[in-house]
């Protein structure tokens, strides 16, 4: 899936998957409906009944499928299911946000180029979970979060563009993580939006950014005082 610069296209038919909270797939429904995205989130779809998120994407009207995780013996029937809703909802792209489940090497390669996620550190730093822990533990200065594409290797894919946050003196996991996410918000829909206006391109199995290979990611800093909402930095 690829766009050209500057040419009029209907909006991008987004697909999210989460497990939680949400609160990325809500950043990206708000910008879609408030008009800043020439794009829609056409499902939500969570391995978790319960998940609040669910909630919150019928609040912004967003169609929902819950396709519940049956443990390991059914992965193949629960990843048909989640192929089954995605392509239902004719997405062009596939978001996961929050979303908990790693998906195998089909399932990705289903979507090549056409799967984002965001994952809670300067990677290739901190792959995998409990990522603030283990950078509070490591006793790092900057923290981060990175907006990757999907590949099979996990948390391995071309990463696109990182925010990169200060780790704080007597800062805890949740005052880390809010700090974090607050600038997941900012680069989660950026990265929706370059690839809605044809900016960010999946060419020959390679991420390109304004026609050129994107060979390492693009940082915004947030390490700057003042940068981040108060309270957050
Ligand atoms: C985010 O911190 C994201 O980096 C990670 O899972 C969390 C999801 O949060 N992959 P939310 O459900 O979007 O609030």
């Amino acid at each position: 899936m690829s766009r050209t610069p500057g040419a009029p296209t209907p909006p991008l038919r987004l697909a999210v998957l989460i497990s939680g909270r949400g609160s990325n797939m809500a950043t990206i429904a708000r910008a879609c409906r408030d008009g800043k995205l020439n794009a829609t989130v056409t499902v939500v779809i969570s391995d978790v009944p319960t998940a609040a998120g669910l909630d919150l994407a019928q609040e912004f009207g967003v169609k929902t499928r819950v396709v519940p995780w049956q443990g390991a013996a059914a992965r193949a029937e629960f990843e048909r299911a989640i192929a089954r809703a995605i392509d239902l909802s004719a997405a062009e792209l596939v978001i996961l946000a929050g979303f908990m489940r790693v998906l195998s090497p089909a399932l990705v390669e289903r979507y090549a180029g056409r799967m984002l996620n965001i994952h809670p550190s300067l990677l290739p730093k901190y792959r995998g979970l409990h990522t603030h822990a283990r950078v509070l533990e490591a006793g790092e200065r900057e923290h981060g979060a990175t907006v990757h594409f999907v590949t099979a290797e996990l948390d391995g894919g071309p990463a696109v563009l990182q925010s990169r946050v200060p780790v704080l003196p007597g800062d805890s996991e949740a005052t880390l993580s809010a700090r974090v996410q607050s600038t997941e918000h900012i680069i989660y829909p950026r990265v929706v939006d370059w690839i809605a206006t044809g900016r960010l391109q999946w060419q020959n199995g390679q991420p390109q950014l304004n026609g050129k290979p994107l060979d390492a990611p693009v940082v915004e800093d947030f390490t700057a005082p003042g940068q981040l909402a108060s309270g957050q930095h």
